[in-house]
């Protein structure tokens, strides 16, 4: 137990000494090697012209087609690193956030049995665990029809260095629904960034293309939002949303 707070406590904080000389925000807009183009995106989105019969009759009702954009994520409530018990998690608050700003959907991959802990050393451990046995924890709910989407957000907390693995998951049960879509990661974390988040993605997505990810301080999400929304505004521009 000893030994776990120490390794997870040396990972948080390596890379924050690494980074110390870095000023400014905290949220990090990584310059990842993508496996794909990053050339900007041409919304597909479709015709919302009223034919003259609407016209005529004055038909307001709305004819805008269903997003093309979906968020996926995963977030923990309960006690979090540096940020105590919150009743909304980090990684969501960034999820509603690019939901907001783009117009997408949103689907939570929420555990199938709620086996995560509320406490942070507990939570720890189990994850750990999961991790040493490339565990495949399942999730509950139906995942939206993927085949509307032409641009899926990923996002999720780091967790010991790597994706959480249940959203592993998600991603091998829906590999083939992925192929052909533009994949944009993004994670919460408390020192480890995006923590190669991109990668990892690209390895089990080969036939997606990975867009720049995002990687936001846990801690801004709770207490700086107005920064956290700038510069999840200033990623999506420069990724052309
Ligand atoms: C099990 C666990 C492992 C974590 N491992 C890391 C890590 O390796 N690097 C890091 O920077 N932060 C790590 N953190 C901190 C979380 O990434 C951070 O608090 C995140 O914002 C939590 O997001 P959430 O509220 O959406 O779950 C870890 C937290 C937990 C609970």
């Amino acid at each position: 137990m000893k030994n776990i707070k120490r390794i997870l406590s040396l990972i948080l904080t390596l890379p924050l000494a690494l980074s110390a000389g870095c000023a400014g925000s905290s949220t990090v807009n990584e310059s990842n090697a993508t496996t794909g183009s990053s050339a900007a995106v041409t919304e597909t989105s479709g015709s919302s012209e009223t034919t003259p019969s609407e016209q005529n009759s004055g038909i307001t009702e709305s004819n805008v087609p269903e997003s093309n954009i979906l968020v996926v994520y995963f977030s923990r409530t309960g006690e979090q690193y540096t940020v105590g018990v919150i009743d909304k998690g980090n990684t969501a608050i960034v999820a509603e956030m690019i939901a907001e700003e783009t117009g997408a959907d949103m689907f939570e991959i929420m555990p199938a049995d709620d086996h995560y802990p509320m406490t942070y050393d507990e939570l720890t451990e189990v994850a750990l665990t999961e991790q040493g046995e490339n565990a495949r924890p399942e999730y509950a709910g139906e995942v939206p029809d993927l085949a509307q989407y032409d641009t899926i957000f990923i996002g999720a907390p780091v967790w010991w260095s790597d994706w959480p693995m249940i959203m592993y998951t998600f991603f091998e049960s829906n590999s083939d629904s992925l192929a052909g879509k533009k994949l944009i990661p993004f994670s919460t974390h408390e020192g480890s960034g995006l923590s190669g988040f991109d990668k990892k993605l690209a390895a089990v997505c080969p036939d997606s293309t990975i867009l720049d990810g995002l990687a936001v301080r846990g801690n801004d999400c709770q207490n700086k939002q107005e920064d956290v929304r700038y510069n999840v505004k200033e990623w999506l521009s420069a990724l052309g949303y």
